[in-house]
């Protein structure tokens, strides 16, 4: 398949590029030169010029969206133009070129005002199949992303797996990380799956299978085959106590 990864020099870029190019023809995007392309096509530019965004997209069978401002503490100021902005230009653009399927990076701040248990709509870890509640402006755009994708994904342009991506990092930098950890392999497994899923739209956390895990997996197993093979747990004894990377909502 050929496949368009925007945002390819940023971190989850960096940790996912090695997983998708043995099996796909890759199109690298970014504002920077990516590291990492192997035998990969790059080309360089802002995915807010929508020309740009048309020649990227023409010709590519899938595209994977990473591009965006991935912190949850920003104002809508820093949030608006790479997360609202980018993902509709590139929406647009797929459905003029004739993409077939766009996986898009969404995160589980879309679920965040869930993170202290009397938030939650039953007991136990938190749940796709429950109405997004976002925990911060960043998750907000986030719920825009997926819900301006399930447009596209509706009309018949094209499918969409979102994928409500845990902490990317090599190994979780505290344990404060422990219980939304993606693991690269885990992140590997959980985009190639998502590019060939029988889905027309579905969003998904892909978290790896930690022992202290704050959100379940069960939607992802079953649509997307996905089999988390991490744990968090095992750096229990190699990095540092640190805060949650969820946001804290004032409640709990
Ligand atoms: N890192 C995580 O743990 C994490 C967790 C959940 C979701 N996500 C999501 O995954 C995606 C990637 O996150 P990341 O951590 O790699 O972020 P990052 O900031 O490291 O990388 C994002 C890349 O997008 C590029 N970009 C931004 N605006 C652009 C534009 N207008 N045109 C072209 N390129 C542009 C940047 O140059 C950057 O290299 C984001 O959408 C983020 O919200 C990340």
């Amino acid at each position: 398949m050929r496949v368009l990864v925007t945002g390819a020099a940023g971190g989850v870029g960096q940790l996912l590029l090695p997983a998708l190019a043995g099996e796909h023809d890759l199109r690298l995007t970014d504002l920077r030169a990516p590291e990492r392309v192997g035998r990969a096509e790059v080309a360089l530019g802002d995915l807010a010029d929508p020309g740009f965004a048309e020649r990227l997209c023409a010709g590519v069978d899938a595209i994977v969206h990473l591009a965006g401002n991935p912190r949850p503490g920003d104002d809508w100021d820093r949030l608006r133009g790479p997360n609202l902005q980018v993902p509709t230009g590139i929406l647009a653009a797929a459905e003029q070129a004739g993409v077939r399927r766009v996986v898009l990076a969404s995160s589980v701040h879309v679920l965040g005002g869930y993170h202290p248990p009397s938030a939650r709509p039953a007991p136990g870890p938190i749940r796709d199949a429950w109405p997004p509640r976002p925990c911060c402006r960043y998750g907000a755009t986030k719920v825009f992303g997926e819900a301006a994708a399930r447009v596209y994904a509706d009309s018949g342009a094209f499918s969409v797996v979102c994928l409500r991506l845990g902490g990317c990092r090599p190994v979780p930098p505290t344990r404060g990380w422990f219980d939304t950890w993606l693991g690269p392999a885990d992140l590997g497994q959980a985009v190639r799956l998502a590019l060939r899923a029988d889905v027309r739209f579905g969003a998904y956390t892909v978290t790896s299978a930690n022992t202290a895990a704050l959100f379940d997996l069960g939607a992802a197993r079953r649509d997307l085959g996905y089999a988390p093979g991490e744990d968090s747990e095992t750096y229990r004894h190699s990095v540092p106590v640190g805060p949650s990377t969820m946001c804290r909502s004032g409640r709990d």
